[in-house]
């Protein structure tokens, strides 16, 4: 990397390792990586393979080359590892030149309880990145197998998620761990503005308009908006509102609410801007107001608006419209599917990743008790 390139004035520069699942890619794991990259000026990801995944916490959701794809489309990775080893070793950070190995504030362990990051730790090559509070695989996975609604729900309880479902998981409702259990995401703008590029359209560029609900941002997602970004120069991508997503899809979806769809679609590399509840109905207005060359769809079916019109009817009178193909069949429902499927395997998992930080929590307890008794008594 060129020496003007580097941040805050460093004349070397640094890379940072980060490593894990990154099974059903959300907003929280991005956020980790943001952070990471922010300590260094490149980023290098390890992702696990499926079999080493299943050996320390159970099958994971997606694939590995559907898991791959998925980090290779956020937009602070440089580059991914495919299949890196689930503990990380000091030979790996020294194979890609890495100074320090980077994790969210949790703990993770293998099959046998081991800290994952026990070797980098002892050779003081770890930093701590904090995990974003509120949004989790477990979390998600609840809202599908439970067809909850709250989070999407108008008014006073907009943003609350049930926390029944806890039960549902095995355990009791007060029992949950801080890192896997279930809180709620906190929407701010400052999240947003550290998620966004910030930058408008240069004059010239040619500004290419997508709208949907990108619900659980998926690989069939990223395609798209890969193909889409060709078309053009500057990427926005319209947002449905909650109600609007559910008006066309119906039982409890939209899975993720519109803010967490909108940091989920923020942190993929080939959107420039996000319009928050973008109008079902492409208009006249809404081209001008954003000076919108082209009009983009994927080869999934279009619902008409109420009134019973199409909401394409407009970009596609002024030839404005186009529709490209992702080559991907993967759906939000596909998604829901699986994991319905392997639910008692799901809800075993997360039981089970929830037992192991909760005596984790206790023993650490147990031992700054121990050690303020020690202090106290010196
Ligand atoms: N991470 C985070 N915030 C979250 C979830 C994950 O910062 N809400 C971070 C983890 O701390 C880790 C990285 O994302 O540094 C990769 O995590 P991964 O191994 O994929 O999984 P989990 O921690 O198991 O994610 P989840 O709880 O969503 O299953
Ligand atoms: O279904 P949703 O509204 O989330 O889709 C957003 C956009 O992504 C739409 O243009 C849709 O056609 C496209 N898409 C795709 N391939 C997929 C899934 C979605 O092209 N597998």
């Amino acid at each position: 990397m060129p020496e003007s390139k580097l941040q805050n004035g460093r004349t070397k520069s640094i890379r940072v390792w980060c490593d894990g699942c990154y099974d059903m890619v959300h907003f929280g794991h991005a956020n980790s990586l943001r952070q990471a990259k922010a300590l260094g000026d490149y980023l290098i990801v390890g992702v696990h393979t499926d079999e080493e995944i299943t050996k320390h916490k159970g099958p994971p959701v997606f694939n590995q080359e559907e898991r791959y794809k998925m980090v290779r489309g956020i937009k602070w990775v440089d580059e991914v590892v495919e299949g890196a080893p689930y503990v990380t070793t000091l030979e790996t950070l020294d194979k890609y030149d890495c100074d320090f190995c980077c994790h969210g504030d949790d703990i993770t362990m293998t099959a046998d309880g081991v800290d994952t990051y026990h070797l980098v730790k002892a050779a003081g090559r770890y930093r701590e990145v904090q995990r974003t509070a509120g949004v989790s695989t477990t979390d998600l996975v609840g809202r599908m197998l439970l067809l909850t609604r709250n989070h999407f729900r108008q008014g006073e309880r907009e943003y609350e998620v049930e926390k029944e479902h806890s039960s549902t998981m095995g355990q009791d409702s007060l029992a949950r761990s801080p890192w896997t259990g279930c809180s709620q995401f906190l929407p701010t703008t400052q999240k947003i503005i550290q998620f966004s590029d910030g930058k408008p359209p240069k004059p010239t560029d040619k500004v290419v308009y997508v709208a949907g609900a990108f619900d659980l941002f998926h690989v069939g997602h990223l395609d798209f908006l890969e193909k889409a970004k060709q078309q053009g120069d500057y990427l926005i991508v319209g947002l449905h509102t909650d109600p609007v997503v559910n008006r066309y899809k119906g039982s409890n979806y939209p899975i993720m609410n519109l803010h967490e769809r909108v940091l989920s679609v923020l942190a993929c590399k080939y959107v420039s801007e996000v319009v928050i509840g973008a109008p079902y109905t492409v208009t006249k207005d809404l081209m001008e107001h954003f000076n919108i060359d082209m009009v983009v769809h994927g080869c999934t079916p279009v619902m008409n608006d109420v009134d019973g019109r199409d909401p394409f009817a407009y970009p596609k009178q002024v030839k404005k419209f186009i529709t490209v193909d992702s080559g991907s069949d993967m759906t939000t429902e596909k998604i829901v599917d699986r994991i319905i499927r392997n639910r008692l395997e799901f809800e075993a998992r997360n039981f089970k990743k929830e037992k192991k930080e909760l005596e984790l929590i206790k023993f650490l307890e147990k031992d700054k008790v121990n050690g303020d008794l020690i202090n106290v008594g010196n």
